[in-house]
C-alpha cells in the first residue's frame, strides 16, 4: 500500500517525534518535592532570584552545599547565619543539641529522648528529605511540630526562607552531625 518512500518519511518523522519528547522530558526534569505532613506535592518553583545553586537543587535534588560545607569550615559559617538568624537555636539549642525540639546533631541526650538518636523523619537522612520538612513542616511525631519556613508556602513563618537559605541550613545542620548513622546525605 505504501511505497517505500512513504514508509522511511513516516519512520523519518517517528524519529523525529521521540527526539523531541527526550528534550522536552530533559527541559522538565525536577525534583518533584513533596511535604513530610502528608507526602503532597509542594508548589516551589525556581524564582528570578534564585541563586544557580538553588535551582541546581530543584532540578536534581542534590544540595550542592553540602559536600561544599563538609569541606570548607568557613564557607558551613554562611549556613550557621541561616539557623542562627531564624532562631532555630531556641527550639534546636545553638549547638543543635536539642532543647524543646530534637537535637539535628543527634549524638545527646538533649530534648527529645528516643530522636535525640536517629531522625523523627527517616527521610531526612537525605538532603531531599530534610529540605522538605524544613520548607514544610511536619505532622507532631516527636511531640512537637515543626513550622513552614518556604516562602512561596501558604503558612509560613514570618517572611519565610529562600530556597538557598533552607538549603545553607541543611548543609550547615549535616556539618554538625555526630550520630553513628551513615552518612547518606554525602553519597
Ligand atoms: C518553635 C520551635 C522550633 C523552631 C523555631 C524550629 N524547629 Fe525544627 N523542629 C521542631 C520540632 C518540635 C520538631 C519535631 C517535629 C515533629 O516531630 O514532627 C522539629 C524538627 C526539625 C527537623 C527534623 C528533625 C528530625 O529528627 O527528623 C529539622 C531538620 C529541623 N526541625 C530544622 C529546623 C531549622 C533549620 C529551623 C530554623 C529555620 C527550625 N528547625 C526551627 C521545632 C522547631
Amino acid at each position: 500500500m505504501f511505497g517505500n518512500k512513504a514508509l522511511k518519511s513516516t519512520l523519518f518523522i517517528s524519529m523525529l517525534t521521540l527526539a523531541g519528547l527526550a528534550v522536552s522530558f530533559q527541559a522538565n526534569a525536577a525534583c518533584n518535592l513533596v511535604s513530610t505532613v502528608d507526602n503532597k506535592p509542594l508548589a516551589i518553583k525556581a524564582v528570578a532570584t534564585d541563586t544557580p545553586e538553588a535551582k541546581q537543587f530543584l532540578e536534581t535534588c542534590v544540595n550542592p552545599y553540602t559536600k561544599m560545607y563538609m569541606a570548607d569550615a568557613e564557607a558551613a559559617k554562611k549556613g550557621k547565619r541561616e539557623y542562627n538568624y531564624n532562631n532555630c537555636t531556641g527550639c534546636h539549642g545553638g549547638k543543635l543539641e536539642g532543647i524543646m525540639a530534637p537535637s539535628l546533631s543527634k549524638n545527646t541526650a538533649g530534648g527529645q529522648g528516643a530522636f535525640d538518636q536517629k531522625w523523627v523523619y527517616a527521610k531526612n537522612a537525605t538532603d531531599k528529605g530534610m529540605f522538605e520538612t524544613i520548607a514544610a513542616g511536619t505532622p507532631g511525631t516527636s511531640g512537637g511540630t515543626m513550622f513552614i519556613w518556604h516562602n512561596q508556602l501558604p503558612g509560613k513563618t514570618g517572611d519565610g526562607l529562600s530556597t538557598d537559605q533552607i538549603l545553607k541550613a541543611v548543609a550547615y545542620i549535616r556539618t554538625q552531625y555526630k550520630g553513628d548513622g551513615e552518612k547518606t546525605w554525602l553519597k
